[in-house]
């Protein structure tokens, strides 16, 4: 591993494999989750689960204890954009819930989520869920040869911002991701005026957008974690953790 003049680690072709493993197993933790989410369970349920199968394959769940996060898994349900604690609330049919895996496998780190219908949902917030995945993959997609993190940016907003009704969260960001759960950089999903790095062969971040139907601001609970939207409109994410190969395309690991 080697880092270039913006600090933002590249990784050889034996670190990639690491963080490639880490992140096979986020991935089937949130396959694994998906088949107990419904109606009636809650979210601490979820979060024993998600635990449990994490350390069942060797894995640690590394959002526990994170900066004093008290749980292994994020549940963000409805108006909570991100971040949510597990608690005793049975999921209720309509409810839309955001579950948001971080694995350290052999101290490398793998980090996705996505959002799940639960029972019968209103078409608006089926269309917010669709519309926070597609606005993952256009950030994805956007990345060329040549292209910097402001590309991200430009192509991730131009997309929701053409979703009438809809607005990008633009407090949360993307990140870096290796050794550690959060490196340099931060990945916006909205471009900035000053210039941002090159993507590089052997980076490897998360592009993981955060879409509201109404407000695009969120508040902290007194919880110190669980973020709502303002005005309590529902909120969807969905994030996946990608490694830029020689040829500079994006590849998904998780
Ligand atoms: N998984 C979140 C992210 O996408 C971070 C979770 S914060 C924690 O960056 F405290 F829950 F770990
Ligand atoms: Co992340
Ligand atoms: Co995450």
């Amino acid at each position: 591993m080697k880092k270039n003049s913006f600090k933002i680690n590249v990784y050889d072709a034996g670190d990639v494999a690491s963080i490639s493993v880490a992140c096979k197993l986020a991935s089937k933790t949130l396959d694994y989750l998906e088949s107990q989410v419904r109606v009636g369970v809650t979210t601490k349920r979820l979060d024993e689960l998600c635990e449990k199968f994490i350390l069942d394959h060797g894995g640690i769940p590394a959002c526990k204890g994170y900066q004093g996060f008290p749980a292994s898994l994020c549940t963000s349900v409805n108006s909570v954009a991100c971040h949510g604690v597990p608690d005793d609330v049975p999921l209720q049919d309509g409810d839309i819930i955001n579950l948001d895996v971080v694995v350290n496998l052999n101290g490398w780190h793998g980090d996705t989520s996505r959002t799940f219908p639960v029972g019968t949902v209103a078409q608006r917030h089926l269309d917010l869920i669709n519309i926070a995945r597609k606005a993952m993959y256009v950030g994805i997609e956007a990345i060329k040869p040549g292209s910097r993190f402001n590309d991200i940016g430009i192509a991730v907003s131009r997309y929701i911002n053409s979703k009438k009704g809809f607005c990008l969260i633009k407090e949360f960001c993307g990140h870096g991701i290796g050794r550690q759960m959060h490196e340099e950089p931060l990945v916006l999903h909205f471009p900035i005026s000053k210039s941002t790095s090159l993507i590089e062969p052997g980076m490897c971040f998360t592009i993981e957008p955060i879409v509201s139907c109404g407000s695009s601001n969120t508040i902290q609970m007194k919880d110190g974690w669980t973020m709502v939207t303002t005005d309590r409109s529902f909120a969807s994410q969905f994030e996946h953790t990608i490694f830029i190969d020689e040829e500079y395309r994006p590849n998904i690991l998780t």
